[in-house]
């Protein structure tokens, strides 16, 4: 029996491209004691796995040219060596890698744990609403930006995996909430989730004006997804005592370092006394349960719902990566084998 697996070819120059991988086959691995075996059925197409497939210094350990490309997924288990885990149970990890079959550990720590597939939901929310994107949102808003009835919220790449549930949940903690995202059509998404406004980044002549219209008295928390000139036009807009999230980059992510010349806004800093804070989502790995809960509950009670862009095929995977970044997906970004 085969696995088909995606290494990494080269370290991306930029962007990533469908040819940064590479496909190979393999033999199927078998488990070994206290491991399962799981048929993959759906995989996650995250920004974060960019930072995966670069030679620089991340939080966590890259994938080198040759490795299986990292990624999280949810699966069947086939073969189970560990007691608590049975042949047709759904498993859900982190650690699943870009392949058909995977063997995994289900009692490793933290990030790296495996986790069941709860009753009542989709399989493949564990990958978003109610997986990694959901708890980041979750943490973030709660832990970091922590808005009140009154408040004006910016979220950028509303209408991505994190960024539609940042609006939802800020909606139902009293926030205004402005979206900025790259079309029309997924700021009309955003409209329907209940968000309050929108720009268009790639349209809107000037985003700092299409703020201050918006916004006239500032903005109180802004969720940060993107960095970038997003970024640079929302920061000099802060209201007092401002709660700022930095939780992704994806629009300089691809660029030289030498490109960014760094924090433009520290005098609007001063003069609103603004937080910023870095968010790692790993750690705050220990509140999943009370997020999940959280999360399930809005979901229940029909106040989250989620928009999903799912690509059929494994050989579709490098694809569905580009298109998650390019933003030429809607929502959250899957791929179902
Ligand atoms: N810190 C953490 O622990 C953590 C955890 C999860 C996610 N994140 C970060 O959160 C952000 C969103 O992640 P996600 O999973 O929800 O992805 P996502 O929003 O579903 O997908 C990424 C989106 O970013 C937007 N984008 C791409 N290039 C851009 C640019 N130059 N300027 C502005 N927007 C751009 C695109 O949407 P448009 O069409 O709107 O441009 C694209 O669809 C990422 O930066 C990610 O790294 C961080």
């Amino acid at each position: 029996m085969m696995n088909r697996q995606w290494v990494l070819d080269t370290y991306p120059d930029g962007a990533a491209t469908e040819a940064t991988w590479r496909m190979v086959e393999t033999e199927r691995p078998e488990p070994g004691p206290g491991q399962i075996l799981i048929r993959v059925k759906w995989l996650s197409l995250d920004p974060y796995m960019r930072g995966r497939i670069s030679p620089a210094a991340n939080y966590a350990a890259g994938v080198a040219p040759g490795g299986v490309m990292h990624g999280g997924g949810v699966g069947e288990v086939i073969a189970s060596n560990h007691p608590d885990w049975n042949v047709g149970d759904m498993a859900e990890s982190m650690s699943v890698g870009w392949q058909e079959y995977a063997v995994l550990t289900p009692d490793l720590p933290g990030s790296a744990a495996t986790n069941r597939v709860p009753e009542g939901v989709p399989e493949q929310a564990t990958l978003s609403w109610l997986g990694m994107p959901g708890l980041t949102a979750y943490v973030g808003l709660t832990e970091i930006g922590r808005p009140v009835p009154g408040d004006v919220l910016v979220v950028s790449a509303a209408s991505g995996a994190v960024g539609q549930l940042v609006g939802q949940i800020a909606k139902l903690m009293g926030a205004t909430v402005i979206g900025i995202a790259g079309s029309d059509d997924k700021l009309n998404h955003c409209r329907a989730l209940g968000f309050d406004a929108g720009i268009n980044y790639k349209t809107c002549p000037d985003i700092g004006a299409a703020l201050d219209d918006l916004a006239p008295n500032g903005v109180n928390v802004f969720f940060d997804n993107t960095g970038g000139p997003i970024h640079d036009a929302v920061l000099s807009r802060l209201a007092t005592r401002a709660r700022v999230i930095i939780c992704g980059r994806i629009a300089v992510v691809d660029k030289a370092p030498s490109e960014d010349i760094g924090l433009r806004a520290s005098s609007r800093l001063i003069v609103t006394r603004a937080r910023i804070e870095g968010l790692i989502v790993f750690d705050w790995w220990h509140r999943r349960d009370e997020a999940f809960a959280k999360l399930a509950q809005w979901y229940r009670d029909g106040h989250i719902q989620y928009r999903e862009d799912v690509l059929d095929g494994f050989e579709r995977v490098p694809e569905a990566f580009v298109r998650m970044m390019t933003g030429a997906k809607q929502g959250k970004q899957l791929v179902r084998l």
